[in-house]
């Protein structure tokens, strides 16, 4: 290997380690003791110097390094003094930065400068298991009798390995890891590769030895210890996969693993590549902070993302399983056999596995649709990218904190919806043998951005990289406004934004868009391919209607001119599910940017009124349900009115049970969505009514809720109940069947209206509630229309104690719902001067975002109020 040194224009080197000494092997012994939350270790790090050194600098954070070693190729060991390990840490480049930056270092002080050449680093250290659900950490659960048990895990994505073992913690410093851990009698232990001995310690223990690993990152190490039990590994391929658990979980296993053996053996193929570890594990956490983590074969998870009872969650709760599982297992070739070199490459990671995810996911169940549900997830990324602070999805990365700003929609969602458009506009094949190329080419190492486009560039001939630099190195996106004189469709750009642009906006001006486009009888298969680039560009003659974004994986808008729009809405059986909801996204987009009534949105969704498709309902449910927020008290009857006059009949056509004859299992979900929609905007009595006493049944011991409704029917019911309901939830929160049902009743505590009610909520969401759910109940109670002020009020009030007991990383997600605060202007500004006093760490571009969005609110909700009931009681004349 070469001696690397960081560019000079790189913003992050002066942040990084000198790469005069550089890893090769770790060999890593750990002692956790569970009961007092603290752990002893030993790290031996092989390493090579490729010059003389002096001062030997790493990563180590909230650890007490006791006594450390160092050793020359020539076997001569020099002990470092402790006192000069006490001291501040020596800057790495001699004039800055100021030692405040480097309190996550130590530096070694060599009494004699050691020559080139192989060296032997040994560190004894001591640590706490903190609660802060990083680093090596603690969590907790209560088995059936009561008793309280704990586990000692990791989660170091992206920079808390260091809060381990010291360590060289930066991604590019691949290395092997021999692991092993003194286990206390009666818990078990799991890591990234099988164990290879086992050994009786004396006092009862094991000690358990871990196979090393491939050269890998330090941030996919990974180390679980606790009374833990695993399902029977299940052989895919020549891989055992197991998933692991707490003791009474057992029969919440068997998704996970057909999830994971089909991903295994979907991407092995379609990688071109074998999986590249010995085992999989998938871990459920109960304390976890994000839905999971993909160690390198010891992948860990919430336990809602994993385990799953078939016969108690719905397809959507087993969808996200599939999901998480099939996200996860993707990282395994892309992220841990081929690693971003620095931070700034997090998006290509997220974005790449969430792309994967879904051609995954789409692949195990094709009758899922998965591509057509994530149509809503791409709204909400266009949502946040539409607003003028939003982001490039690639960006420099100074210190690494930057970095965890970078976990985003705009990441995971915008992300994956560009490759998509570019896999699209490429073609499958051509697609994927650039993937393949490029993971061939870097496995085992680290590359940018420009190392993807080149792989793709070569495999296809196209210039990926200056299409996709569009994309991806500046913020928003375009609107394609079609303008159609007889029968020649023409095409130009404009940045689509919600409101009039300052000088400050991160918006682009022009983008390489890969259109794809048809007229609307021809077969989608073979759809018109067109790069339009800041000139307008016509598409081939046409005699009936052009659709512009065929197949609907554009990561843009169309803007039509009146009559086609007509045209469209009048045949919107030719177009395919997705099309048909990106259509009224794009509607709505509209009206939500002032360019388009409401009169418009609400013909096209009257249009659709005997849709069959729970994708394209739910873009019309999400929209009404944006109506009832901001309309005002006393149009909020009409609304309600207009809801059961749309919705009622396509619910009425289904009926409250599945029938043999369900043509699939979406029809469920399409039936949930009706149902939840009659039931809150609709405020619907029958549905209501029936709603009360089915839950009020299943509760009685009478039949259990239909799995696909029962998420729909707790909504209604909170929505329609009281201080009894409220009772009935907590308790089935505290006593809950499945992970599932737990968040499932926890988060439906904010759905009830009287103020009472919600201050309760509140204290469960900042005492009972685990963090990692606390944060995403508040979240839920923000965005209720009627308790969102007295929820902001709590919240501000209690915010430094917030601060301290959640992680600091849900923190950002949480204040997402203050958009939803936009029903009183003076509000609003509360809320943007509060937000401006109370910085949040790395979460400050979220942040800026959910306010620049409740400005728009605002103005949205202002601008509809006049108009509202008229439009609304007209749309219930025509439906009658
Ligand atoms: N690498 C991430 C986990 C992560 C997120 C680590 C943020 C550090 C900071 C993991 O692969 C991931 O993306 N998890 C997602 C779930 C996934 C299915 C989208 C998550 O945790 O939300
Ligand atoms: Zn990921």
């Amino acid at each position: 290997m070469t001696y690397r040194t960081p560019s000079d224009g790189d913003p992050s080197s002066r942040f990084r380690l000198p790469y005069t000494v550089e890893p090769r092997r770790y060999q890593l012994h750990l002692i956790p003791d569970l009961e007092s939350a603290t752990f002893s270790g030993t790290v031996s790090i092989e390493a090579e110097a490729h010059d003389k050194v002096s001062v030997i600098t790493l990563h180590a954070e909230e650890l007490e390094v006791r006594s450390a070693t160092v050793t020359s190729g020539d076997g001569l060991a020099q002990r470092v003094q402790l006192a000069e390990l006490a001291q501040p840490a020596q800057p790495a480049e001699p004039a800055e930065p100021a030692d405040a930056e480097h309190q996550d270092r130590i530096s070694l002080v060599l009494g004699e400068p050691l020559a080139a050449g192989p060296l032997l680093i040994t560190l004894e250290f001591t640590g706490i298991l903190n609660d802060k659900l990083h680093g090596f950490y603690r969590s907790t659960f209560t088995d059936a009798d009561g008793v309280q048990h704990t586990i000692a895990t990791t989660q170091f994505e992206a920079t808390d390995a260091r809060r381990a073992f010291p360590c060289f913690d930066e991604p590019d410093r691949k290395a092997v890891f021999g692991i092993s851990l003194d286990v206390p009698a009666g818990l078990d232990a799991f890591s990234n590769g099988p164990v290879v001995s086992e050994e009786t310690l004396p006092g009862g223990g094991r000690r358990l030895r871990f196979a090393d690993t491939i050269p890998m990152s330090t941030y996919l190490v990974a180390f679980v210890v606790g009374p833990l039990v695993s399902s029977e590994p299940v052989d895919v391929d020549g891989i055992p996969v197991r998933v692991v658990h707490v003791p009474g979980r057992e029969a919440m296993t068997s998704f996970a693993l057909e999830a994971a053996a089909h991903a295994l053996r979907f991407f092995a193929e379609w990688f071109g590549l074998p999986y590249p570890a010995e085992k999989l594990d998938l871990v459920a956490i109960p304390d976890f902070a994000f839905g999971a983590m993909e160690n390198l074969g010891c992948v860990t998870f919430r336990e809602t993302a994993l385990l799953a009872d078939l016969d108690r969650a719905s397809r959507l709760e087993l969808e996200r399983v599939a999901d998480v599982v099939s996200h996860e297992i993707a990282h395994m070739w892309f992220g841990d056999l081929v690693t971003m070199k620095w931070w700034n490459g997090i998006w290509l990671n997220e974005a790449f596995a969430t792309l994967m995810e879904l051609m995954c996911v789409d692949h195990f169940r094709p009758e899922w649709q998965r591509w057509a549900s994530f149509a809503a997830e791409r709204e909400a990324a266009m949502g946040t990218d539409g607003l003028h602070s939003t982001r490039p999805v690639e960006y420099p990365v100074g210190p690494p904190e930057e970095a965890q700003g970078m976990f985003d929609v705009l990441t995971y969602e915008k992300g994956a919806a560009v490759l998509r458009m570019l896999e699209r506009y490429l073609g499958g094949d051509r697609f994927r043998q650039g993937i393949r190329l490029y993971l061939s080419k870097h496995r085992l190492a680290n590359t940018e951005t420009a190392d993807l486009w080149d792989a793709l560039e070569q495999a296809t001939g196209e210039p990926v990289g200056q299409i996709m630099d569009t994309w991806i190195l500046q913020g928003g996106f375009p609107i394609v406004v079609a303008e159609r004189t007889g029968d020649v469709t023409t095409l130009r750009q404009e940045p689509f934004s919600y409101a009039p642009a300052d000088a400050t906006s991160a918006i682009g001006r022009d983008w390489r868009v890969p259109v794809l486009a048809r007229p609307l009888s021809a077969l989608p298969a073979e759809p018109w391919r067109l790069l339009l680039a800041d000139q307008p560009a016509a598409l081939p003659d046409a005699r009936e209607p052009v659709l512009v974004n065929a197949g609907a994986s554009g990561f843009y808008r169309v803007q039509y001119d009146d009559q086609s729009l007509l045209a469209l809405a009048d045949r919107v059986g030719d177009l395919s599910p997705m099309e048909r909801a990106t259509l009224l996204g794009d509607t709505w987009a509209a009206l939500v940017a002032g360019h388009g009534g409401l009169g418009q949105f609400l013909s096209l969704a009257e249009a659709l009124r005997r849709e069959t498709d729970a994708d394209v309902w739910a873009q019309v449910a999400s929209a009404l349900g944006f109506l009832d927020l901001v309309v005002v008290d006393e149009d909020r009857p009409v609304l309600a009115a207009y809801t059961r006059a749309l919705v009622g009949p396509a619910f009425a056509s289904l009926g409250w049970q599945g029938r043999p004859d369900d043509d699939d299992e979406r029809t469920a979900t399409l039936r949930a969505k009706l149902l939840g929609t009659l039931g809150t905007v609709g405020a619907d009595a029958e549905v209501r009514q029936r709603c009360m006493a089915l839950h009020g049944a299943a509760l009685d011991g009478g039949p259990d809720l239909d799995p696909d409704l029962a998420p729909a029917v707790v909504a209604v019911v909170a929505a329609a109940g009281g201080e009894k309901e409220f009772e009935a939830f907590l308790a089935r929160q505290r006593a809950p069947r499945t992970p599932q049902e737990e968040v499932r009743y926890l988060f439906a505590l904010a759905g009830f209206d009287q103020p009472e009610l919600a201050r309760r909520a509140f204290e469960v969401a900042t005492t009972e509630a685990r963090t990692q759910n606390g944060p995403f109940l508040i979240q839920q109670m923000l965005g209720h229309r009627s308790n969102g002020p007295a929820t902001w009020a709590r919240l501000t009030s209690q915010w430094d104690t917030l601060v301290e007991l959640f992680p600091a990383n849900i923190f950002p997600r949480m204040l997402d719902a203050v958009q939803r605060l936009c029903r009183q202007a003076a509000l609003a500004d509360e809320v943007r001067s509060f937000l401006a006093d109370h910085p949040v760490p790395s979460g400050q571009r979220s942040v800026a975002q959910a306010v620049e969005r409740l400005g728009v609110n605002v103005t949205v909700a202002q601008r509809l109020s006049g108009a509202m009931a008229g439009e609304l009681s007209s749309g219930i004349d025509r439906l009658a």
